[in-house]
């Protein structure tokens, strides 16, 4: 969704309902971007107004978790889990294959624009490393081969 006034109206309506309260921080950035599928930037500054925050502030919590992002999505989320359990089981290849076949790097968007790669920090399958996820379905024991499909196959559904 581009960012306009209608974004900010929006943002306004999440601040009034739940934007004094202590600790409402999260609960806006998150209503926010399940909103939008992102933090329009114009937040930062509304909301770092009305929880008496600096930008500076609002902002090192928007990049500090890893779930938040300033730009739009492509039609696809591909995230590739980081943690422990699945580096131990190739996960670093798997990243690799994934930053080769989308021509980018993690949070960023594929050549095409379709596939936003992002890193995840446990998917709770670690009995089952590595784990993926494609936009809310989870994959366990994903090897390259299959990576590489679900790539090509998303590629190909444009
Ligand atoms: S470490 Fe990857 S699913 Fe738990």
């Amino acid at each position: 969704m581009p960012e306009h006034n209608s974004s900010q109206s929006v943002i306004q309506k999440f601040i009034d309902v739940n934007g004094a309260e202590n600790g409402a921080l999260l609960p806006l950035l998150h209503a926010i971007q399940d909103t939008f599928d992102y933090i329009p930037k114009s937040a930062v500054t509304l909301i770092s107004k009305a929880l008496s925050l600096s930008e500076a502030e609002v902002h090192g919590v928007i990049t500090y978790y890893h779930y938040f992002r300033y730009e739009a999505p492509g039609r696809h989320i591909v995230q590739i889990c980081r943690a422990e359990s699945c580096q131990a089981c190739g996960s670093d290849e798997l990243l690799a294959v994934a930053q080769d076949i989308l021509g980018c790097s993690l949070h960023q968007k594929s050549r095409s624009g379709l596939i936003t790669l992002e890193p995840v920090y446990c998917l709770g399958l670690c009995a089952s490393s590595p784990a993926i996820q494609v936009d809310n379905k989870l994959h366990a024991r994903v090897s390259i081969e299959t990576l590489k499909g679900v790539l090509v196959d998303l590629e190909a559904s444009a």
